[in-house]
């Protein structure tokens, strides 16, 4: 989509009523980590990569024509299938024009990191949010190993990918737990002499590690820290995805706060990286149910059986933090429908993600009848009855869909204003919260 047409149609909002709950059998979109992934591995592998599963959405598909633009042949079948001609890391070419990543820091993150490493030299840039978020995160660290990027004077994008020698592996310690740092400076060293080894400060998402060996690769796991030697070739291979844990969590936390409601979501990704709204919902007193526990492509899936009930508010565990950090939005309301108080610390990355989000949330949530303290890593919450009103996503897809749940702890209707990046991560969710009895509506203007 280009970037007139996004403006346009950031104009879309929610309207959603209350007094209802959720139920029945749902699946949602493919994981959007693993998508991207499976497009950037996949499109430098040797021989055919088929995807099944694969997110539809506006992000990944970002990343998906990043490829096409290096010369990569993708072949589109049905809907989540793609074909990818990997030809190795000779075959991609210089892009004629800038990369446009749209909102994805995932798809400009681990881009950097990859071509950094091959040494193709092209400017990557995003929309307004993306062309805010800090850089220098991952510049630094792959400066360090020869990498020549620029930045804006305040360390955003564009980012500029000049040609450099030949990469060098580093042992860098990430002060922050990030994903996409940690992706970005393994994805460097693949290409890079010798061996690059991240550390991190705690457990993020491991579906860079896990794919690459689904590739061949060989990257060696010991705790918090991650090796890959540079020179590895990757050989094409066949993967599912499966739905995202991250775009369940919204229903999740919908179905359990609201008594009533009984909904079951098949297929979703359980990687234990990324589990920790399951356990937060828990410990808050949710009934979530794990069923059919088995293994696609390297990672664990399951259907999720969730029933509604009272939740409790409780101080989040500082260690699942990493483990749950995109689904804070969605876990924000279901502390406003709690009895008691929750407490979020140690979530600061919470203010550089696609908005801040805990400004977003607290404003958005305040002003829908919620009593909530923003705090520098967090935010205090005290759980009573919404009232309703209107609720600005400020163009956030996670925020958007939070406040629309919302609607199920709301005496009024809500509006949701500035709707349409839900599509970055999950096209059709009014259509598909509609299925399972959210009384919800998209509405242009
Ligand atoms: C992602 C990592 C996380 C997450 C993002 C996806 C990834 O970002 O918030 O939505 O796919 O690696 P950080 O690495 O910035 O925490």
């Amino acid at each position: 989509m280009s970037q007139t047409a996004s403006h346009i149609a950031s104009t879309k909002r929610f309207a959603v009523d209350p007094g209802t709950s959720l139920n029945g059998e749902m699946i949602v979109p493919g994981d959007k980590s693993m998508s991207h992934r499976s497009i950037m591995f996949g499109a430098i592998a040797t021989g055919v990569t088929e995807v099944t599963g694969f997110l539809e959405g506006e992000d990944s598909l970002h990343t998906l024509a990043a490829f096409q633009s290096m010369g990569v042949h993708i072949e589109r079948g049905g809907v989540g299938e793609v074909t990818l001609h990997g030809r190795g890391v000779e075959a991609l070419t210089v892009p004629e024009n800038d990369i446009y990543l749209g909102n994805s820091g995932t798809g400009m993150r681990l881009l950097t990191g990859l071509l950094a490493g091959m040494n193709i030299p092209c400017v990557l840039t995003g929309d307004g949010s993306l062309n805010g978020r800090p850089m220098r995160r991952i510049t630094n660290p792959l400066t360090s190993m020869g990498a020549v990027i620029s930045t804006n004077d305040n360390g955003t994008p564009p980012l500029k990918i000049a040609k450099s020698g030949q990469l060098t592996g580093i042992e860098y310690t990430c002060p922050m737990a990030s994903a996409q740092v940690k992706s970005a400076v393994l994805l460097a060293g693949l290409h890079a002499q010798g061996v690059t080894t991240v550390h991190e400060p705690a457990i993020t998402r491991d579906h860079t590690e896990r794919m690459l060996r689904g590739f061949g690769v060989d990257v060696v796991v010991d705790g918090l820290t991650a090796s890959i030697k540079g020179g590895q070739q990757l050989q094409a291979t066949s993967l599912t995805v499966p739905g995202d844990i991250s775009s369940s969590a919204f229903f999740l936390v919908g179905a359990a706060m609201t008594p009533g409601s009984r909904l079951t979501i098949k297929g979703v990704g359980m990687n234990p990286s990324r589990t920790g709204v399951i356990d937060i919902l828990k410990l808050m007193g949710a009934d979530i149910r794990i069923e059919n526990l088995r293994e696609t492509g390297g990672e664990p899936v399951a259907d999720l059986q969730v029933v509604g009930s009272q939740l409790n508010g409780i101080h989040v565990p500082e260690e699942l933090v990493s483990l749950a950090i995109d689904e804070f939005p969605a876990l924000f309301v279901a502390a406003a429908s709690a009895s008691g108080t929750t407490v979020v610390t140690g979530a600061e990355e919470l203010r550089v993600k696609e908005t801040d989000r805990i400004q977003v949330m607290a404003d958005g949530l305040r002003a829908l009848g919620a009593d909530i303290t923003d705090m520098p890593d967090g935010a205090r919450i005290n759980g009573c009855r919404l009232k309703g009103g209107t609720a600005d996503s400020a163009g956030d897809h996670r925020t958007a869909m939070s406040f629309a749940m919302a609607s199920l702890i709301s005496d009024g209707p809500i509006t949701v204003l500035d709707c349409a990046n839900v599509n970055t991560s999950f096209p059709n969710f009014a259509r598909v919260a509609a299925g399972v009895g959210l009384r919800i509506a998209e509405v242009d203007g």
